[in-house]
């Protein structure tokens, strides 16, 4: 699969164009329908064209567009807002372009992306909402697919919905003094049956809710609340359903390290997102700091996300993060998220359990605290269970070599997955014995998470991952 541009190479703005001067050169199929849509934005229309449509000359006639019948020339588009160029004729596209360009003037060149500062979306109409697609000028058609699949879900009355809100703004303006404070009512009120019943021109009983929560909204009462998000180890797909909803419905969101992109992109673009990562040996902002920020952001009535990579209540120190939000009495609730060893487990194919050979499975932190890695080694070197080791990267001959002192033989099979369930993932075998030299010799360098047991012997062939080292 290619890979799609990370930039956007054009932004969706939508222009007023309601009495704005807007120039068509040329007269055929493709102008007449260019026209047809300026008209419907009441836009202001010249047509230069040497030969046009029986449509263009009734526009014309009706008054609808002015007609000049002759050849373009540079000056034509001097005080034009936004012009089209669809002659049949390349070089006079070209002109066309060039004379826009150097007066920064919008253009749209028919069928040619290059010679356009301004494209037409496939567009969906529920006026005043308004949807657009675009595929860059790549393939109309493709845009139009999309168009077809949206258009399938949006409600036909969706337009009536947001003038019933627009004729209702004022009195909320009135009634709710802060911003925060009318984002909640509207937004409760359309998370609800209220919505329901404008979609099926119910007006007197939407109206009745309306008024109803009006009168009952509380606005001292308004609070925020906190989401603990489980991002999962690191292939965007692998959060839930849920997080990805609420995640697109936040305020704002406190983002950990390791968080793909495409991940990010699911947050709404008007929402803020703050970066709280923390790496080793660069411990970026303090927990005392982020849990203040929570509270914080909560208390202001924003609705917060908190995005953690894996799962939250994982070595992840969510619990510091809920205990700060339940002393400032900040609901919240917590969406789990795939752990690193189930994540990275699944993509390298080693089952975490067997019934033959691990009845349990350990998950364990190797980060040192105060130089050492303080650990029950006795506990941690019996058979018949997997020890999944997360932060052990650091400390892996140290932590090896204490299994094998306690007792674990030194031949017990060992894996470290690097980034796991990443494009990246690298998966190294061994054993105990010698799992620290081969995954030096293979230039890991983390994030990984270190599997202990027999089951690494039961890695399936044909599993996601083809990059053992
Ligand atoms: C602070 S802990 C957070 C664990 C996280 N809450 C979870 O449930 O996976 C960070 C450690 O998780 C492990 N980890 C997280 N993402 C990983 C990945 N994609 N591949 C391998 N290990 C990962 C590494 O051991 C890393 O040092």
């Amino acid at each position: 699969m290619l890979e799609a541009p990370k930039f956007m190479e054009y932004l969706p703005l939508f222009i007023n164009l309601k009495n704005r001067n807007c120039l068509v050169v040329g007269g055929g199929d493709v102008a007449t329908r260019k026209i047809e849509l300026l008209l419907t934005a009441s836009a202001k229309i010249t047509v230069i064209a040497k030969s046009n449509s029986v449509a263009i000359d009734e526009f014309s006639n009706s008054n609808q567009v002015t007609l000049k019948k002759r050849e373009f020339r540079k000056d034509d588009v001097d005080s034009y807002y936004f012009v089209v160029a669809c002659t049949n004729d390349k070089k006079v596209n070209q002109n066309i372009f060039r004379a826009c360009e150097d007066k920064t003037i919008l253009v749209n060149t028919v069928d040619n992306p290059e010679l356009c500062t301004a494209i037409f979306p496939a567009i969906i109409d529920r006026s005043p909402v308004i949807v657009g697609i675009s595929s860059g000028g790549r393939s109309p058609t493709l845009a139009r697919i999309i168009k077809h699949w949206i258009e399938q879900r949006l409600p036909s009355r969706l337009g009536g919905v947001a003038e019933f809100i627009r004729e209702r703004r004022g009195k909320v303006q009135d009634s709710i003094s802060s911003i925060a404070g009318r984002q909640n009512f509207w937004s409760e009120l359309l998370n609800g049956i209220f919505l329901e019943k404008l979609l099926r021109n119910k007006i007197e009983s939407a109206d009745d809710i309306f008024h109803r929560q009006l009168e009952v909204f509380e606005e001292e009462k308004i609070l925020g609340e906190v989401f603990l998000i489980g991002a999962g180890p690191g292939d965007p797909e692998l959060i839930t359903l849920k997080g990805a909803r609420l995640l697109n419905s936040a305020d704002i969101v406190f983002y950990d390290n390791l968080i793909d992109q495409k991940m990010l992109e699911l947050i709404r673009r008007d929402a803020d997102k703050v970066y709280v990562g923390k790496k080793r040996k660069f411990p970026g902002i303090r927990q005392e700091a982020i849990n203040k920020l929570l509270v914080e952001n909560a208390r202001a009535g924003k609705r917060v996300v908190r995005l953690k990579g894996g799962d939250p209540l994982i070595f992840g120190r969510a619990g510091e993060e809920l205990e700060a939000l339940s002393k400032e009495n900040i609901p919240f609730e917590v969406i789990p998220g795939i752990t690193a060893a189930s994540g990275g487990a699944s993509y390298a194919g080693i089952p975490l359990t067997h019934r033959d050979v691990s009845q349990s499975v350990r998950f364990i932190t190797g980060h040192r605290v105060y130089d050492h890695v303080n650990l029950n080694w006795p506990e941690l070197a019996k058979d018949n269970q997997t020890l999944v080791i997360y932060m052990g990267l650091a400390w892996i001959k140290e932590i090896m070599e204490q299994l094998a002192r306690n007792g674990l033989d030194p031949k017990t099979p060992a894996a470290i997955i690097d980034k796991a369930t990443m494009p990246e993932q690298k998966v190294v075998i061994g054993t105990i014995a010698n799992l620290a030299q081969k995954a030096k010799s293979a230039l890991i360098n983390g994030p990984t998470i270190i599997i202990v047991g027999i089951v690494v012997d039961y890695r399936s062939e044909g599993s996601k991952d083809s990059s053992q080292a």
